[in-house]
């Protein structure tokens, strides 16, 4: 069973460095992902509402990205952040954050299921990637983030949302197995991915029951934002 799940891992991350140099259309609501004018004005209104959230967080200090992909949000991160590494598993999406972001950035290229951080920081950030974790590794990613943070540290991330107009937006068939899907490149071929989609409270709950203090909120029709600590480090 363990075999099957890192196969899927292994295939999720085949899918993301095949998809690296059509990522960002996915964010910026073009090509295969355009909706229209009304669609695309809803997503960055709510593109702007995690913006406002990220600059109320202020991810200043020593920052860690994890999951970074082409530097969306790296880009972003680099106006708070005193220092800032990013990791990926992806070569190929690495590069693409490099030739965008670049400059000051520490890149790190490691796979989140086994790389173990050899110092801490103050902020740990993630955005779009917890969603492609597996319920069966939820609580390992959690330790993960952790053994990265340093006393005091921490954590802010934003996703995708559990919504009908979410849901919608993923143009892609549900898969067999629950958080499952199937996803196409636009050359036709095809990856199982996973896409685990929270909802605020249930998230806040869950990271409770492993020892964090969390808030979530959503943020307009597609996203959620979530700040948390681990509890009692004060
Ligand atoms: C949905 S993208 C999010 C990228 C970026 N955070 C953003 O918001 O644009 C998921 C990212 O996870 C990376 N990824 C997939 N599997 C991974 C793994 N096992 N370890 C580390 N990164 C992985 C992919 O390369 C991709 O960049």
């Amino acid at each position: 069973m363990a075999d099957d799940l890192q196969e899927k891992l292994d295939e999720q991350l085949r899918y993301y460095r095949a998809r690296a140099p059509e990522y960002d259309a996915w964010a910026l609501r073009e090509g295969g992902f355009d909706r229209g004018p009304r669609e695309r004005a809803k997503w960055f209104a709510d593109i702007a509402k995690l913006e406002r959230a990220l600059d109320r967080f202020h991810p200043s200090g020593h920052v860690l990205e994890l999951a970074c992909g082409t530097g969306q949000w790296t880009e972003r991160l680099t106006r708070y952040a005193d220092r800032l590494t990013a990791v990926d598993a992806a070569e190929e999406v690495l590069d693409l954050n490099r030739r965008r972001v670049g400059d000051g950035v520490r890149y790190i290229h490691a796979d989140m299921f086994s790389w173990r951080p050899t110092e801490t920081y103050d902020v740990v950030f993630f955005s779009f990637w917890l969603s492609h974790v597996p319920p069966e590794r939820f609580g390992q990613f959690w330790s993960l983030v952790r053994t990265a943070l340093a006393p005091g540290g921490r954590v802010f991330f934003i996703d995708n949302l559990a919504s009908p107009e979410a849901e919608a937006l993923d143009p892609e068939h549900p898969g067999s197995e629950e958080g499952s899907v199937v996803r196409h490149l636009s050359d036709g071929r095809a990856f199982r991915v996973w896409k685990v989609l929270h909802r605020p409270k249930q998230l806040v709950a869950d990271l409770g029951e492993l020892g964090w203090d969390a808030a979530a909120h959503r943020a307009g029709h597609f996203f959620l934002h979530c700040r948390a600590t681990p509890r009692g480090d004060r």
